[in-house]
């Protein structure tokens, strides 16, 4: 493992927000995972590629994070069509690594910053495809006990940019692999509708058609630091649906979630309230996509949280519906 001392966190948070750990762990295999349980306290902090993470102080203990390739060469291991890939792994890698090797379903999660960690926590999402789609298992560390656990997907309890590795404030459980059950045949998923029209006919097609449309809604990030959408769609009753859409006819069809519950689009609430494009000191509203704000250029965590709390303010205030945030703040 690697260990750093009094060390800034800028190129570990997509943000690029410029603050400091009192000690930085970079974990490279399994040996180093075993002593996670000494190394790890209520006052650490685990981060993946720290790409739904903002920082408004410097931290007073110790962060720890995983190498994106493990030491000992076994980042992904391979049984027939199911992959066991270290936490590390940035998910990006994990989705060219299956195409070039003929096996598909991750193809819609292209160009999703973050690691495979990560990327179960969240239960990452976009184009029609989750993680929860294709993780058929996750295995953690206990950091009581020292432990090792199997959960299967269903025990992972995914939820909408949430699982059971989300629920608990102190973390308990690390993941440390996650098994993707994947398919050795391409059946092109065209179930988001953005995705009309692109080019799909093999999945590297796919991927680099999803790859350049999510770069046009979103800051590349060697320009500018960001957390990809940093609300998550707010999910509200057919009555509030039903009020918005007479109000406003323009509005984007929402995603019937369940019997009773639809989910809306965060990015038009904050566009059609007027903040597309809008800057409050170092930090923007991303003036392709109002769902992402972006560092101007030596931002500070409390600057992203102002401008956040000024959207909430307004858009609870214009349309009666509260925001959350994707990203965490700490
Ligand atoms: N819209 C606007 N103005 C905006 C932004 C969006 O009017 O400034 C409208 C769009 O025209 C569209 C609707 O809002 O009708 C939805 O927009 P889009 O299809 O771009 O998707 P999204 O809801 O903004 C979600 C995810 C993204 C994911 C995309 C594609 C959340 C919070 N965001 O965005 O995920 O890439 O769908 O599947 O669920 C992320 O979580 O970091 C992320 C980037």
């Amino acid at each position: 493992m690697k260990v750093y001392r009094d060390i800034s966190l800028k190129a570990y948070n997509t943000f690029g927000i410029a603050v400091k750990t009192q000690r930085l762990v970079v974990m490279e295999d399994d040996d180093d995972v075993a002593l996670a349980p000494i190394l790890i306290n209520r006052h650490s902090l685990v981060l993946g590629a720290g790409s739904d993470t903002v920082f408004t102080r410097d931290f007073d203990g110790t962060v720890v994070t995983f190498s994106n390739e493990k030491a000992d060469g076994q980042t992904i291991k391979q049984s027939g069509n199911q992959l066991t890939v270290w936490a590390g792994m940035k998910m990006d890698d994990l989705v060219q690594w299956t195409l070039d090797h003929g096996l598909y379903g991750l193809e819609n999660l292209s160009a999703i910053p973050g690691t495979v960690g990560a990327a179960v926590v969240q239960n990452v999402g976009a184009y029609g495809a989750e993680a929860k789609d294709t993780v058929v298992s996750v295995e953690v560390i206990d950091l009581y006990t020292g432990d090792i656990r199997t959960y299967t997907g269903e025990e992972c309890r995914f939820g909408y940019r949430t699982s059971r590795f989300k629920e608990e404030t102190a973390v308990r459980e690390l993941v440390v692999y996650v098994t993707f059950a994947l398919k050795d045949t391409y059946v092109p998923n065209l179930s988001y509708k953005a995705l009309e029209g692109l080019p799909h006919e093999s999945a590297q097609q796919m991927r680099d058609a999803i790859t350049a449309l999510r770069w046009t809604k979103l800051p590349r990030p060697e320009e500018h630091g960001s957390a990809g959408s940093f609300f998550k769609n707010p999910v509200v009753d057919e009555t509030t649906y039903m009020r918005l859409k007479s109000e406003y006819p323009g509005m984007p069809e929402a995603h019937k979630v369940n019997a009773r519950d639809y989910k809306l689009s965060a990015g038009w609430l904050i566009d059609k309230a007027g903040w597309k494009g809008k800057t409050m000191g170092r930090v923007g509203v991303w003036p392709e996509n109002a769902l992402v704000l972006y560092n101007l250029g030596g931002c500070t965590g409390d600057e992203v949280v102002a401008l956040a709390n000024a959207i909430q303010a307004d858009v609870e205030q214009k349309f009666g519906i509260a925001l959350s945030p994707e990203a965490i703040i700490i």
